[in-house]
């Protein structure tokens, strides 16, 4: 058996790192290699959540999924003209996960944040396009070499490193890295009362040729809703994935997919560089699940989603984090399915 992933929070700076994404007190950074960034980060991502875990995805591993429908707003396709914002319903499937790649991660753990969306619309000519998104409204680092820098940091620190610990080093160097560890994220009652954030930029284009950067928003349309401390001391491991399960069989879910959107001058290509939350919001649709896919568990590991699946009416902006995703995406999907 594998032994359990220790967990260690001796300052406040490395207790905020744990919500990051995962940690470690006895991973040995790699040295640097001659492998492309992205696998050096798959490869880091692996080592810091003690795996391989045949079958998992390298972050983001421990998942449910749900099926249903979106039905997009009338002013949706004022915003682009992709298939799925036009005046049809589109059957949908979505995965909701926590952070790491610990399959096994409790629920209540604060790693297990920020926790994922994963959300793909089955378009009229079978072709299919995705949103991926997360539960905090921001990215630590800029590139994908800074991103191996964090984990690099991470995986290097111990409770016997010297101070300042290379996380703190990393951290006082990288004040948007530090600003993201810092945000609260607090662990949800529900899969589906907690918002989720695109992060990365897109550009919607609409029929008429005009297009606008924008940044997906997901909320629930019942409203956000937190555990107690207390509550969460009493939950158990799988609570999330059991309480969407009831929840399904006795009902709907339901969240607004919005848009918000860039105004001139707006960083568009920097997911750390966060927008006013008064810049203007289209509204996209209403996401309506209805039921836990009954072998989820042996499901989601044929699909492999990718915010880079696009459709006519929506592209990626130059961020380099979003065009660094599908290449280290591929990795983790490639060692998933060859295993
Ligand atoms: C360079 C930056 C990033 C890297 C290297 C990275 C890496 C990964 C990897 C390796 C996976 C597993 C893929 C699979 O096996 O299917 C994954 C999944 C995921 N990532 Fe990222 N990621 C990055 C940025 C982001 C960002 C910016 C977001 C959200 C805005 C995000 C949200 C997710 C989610 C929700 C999943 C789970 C998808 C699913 O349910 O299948 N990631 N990421």
């Amino acid at each position: 058996m594998r032994p359990p992933v220790r967990v260690f929070s001796p300052s406040l700076v490395t207790l905020a790192v744990t919500s990051l994404l995962a940690f470690s007190t006895h991973v040995v950074a790699e040295p640097a290699s001659d492998k492309p960034v992205v696998e050096q980060i798959v490869d880091i991502q692996t080592q810091l959540a003690k795996g391989p875990y045949k079958g998992f995805r390298a972050n983001h591993a421990k998942g449910i999924l749900a099926t249903g429908t979106f039905t997009p707003s009338p002013t949706a396709a004022n915003l682009s003209k992709a298939a799925h914002l036009q005046q049809t319903v589109t059957p949908v499937t979505v995965r909701f996960s926590n952070a790491t790649g610990v399959p096994a991660i409790p629920d209540a753990e604060t790693n297990a944040n920020p926790r994922g969306i994963a959300i793909r619309f089955a378009l009229p000519d079978e072709s299919y396009t995705d949103i991926v998104s997360i539960s905090v409204n921001a990215f630590p680092v800029t590139t994908p070499e800074e991103f191996l820098g964090l984990l690099s940091a991470i995986a290097a620190t111990t409770p016997d490193s010297p101070k300042p610990t290379p996380i703190e080093q990393f951290l006082g160097s990288h004040p948007n890295a530090l600003k993201f560890v810092q945000i609260p994220k607090p662990a949800p009652v529900s899969y589906t009362t907690l918002s989720y954030f695109g992060v990365n930029a897109f550009q919607f284009t609409n029929a008429k040729g005009e297009s606008r950067f924008g940044r997906y928003r997901i909320t629930p349309v019942s409203g956000e809703q937190a555990m107690s401390q207390a509550d969460l001391s009493k939950a158990k491991p799988n609570y999330l994935s059991e309480e969407l399960t009831a929840r399904l069989a006795n009902g709907e879910a339901k969240f607004r997919i919005a848009v918000q959107l860039a105004e001139p001058g707006d960083v568009i290509d920097d997911a750390t560089a966060v927008w006013p939350d008064d810049r203007p919001q289209v509204e996209l649709g209403i996401l309506t699940l209805n039921a836990v896919v009954a072998d989820s568990a042996a499901v989601e590991k044929t699909l492999a989603f990718n915010p880079l699946i696009l459709t006519d009416g929506i592209a990626p902006s130059k961020d380099p984090i979003l065009l660094a995703r599908p290449a280290a995406y591929a990795v983790s999907v490639g060692r998933r399915f060859s295993n």
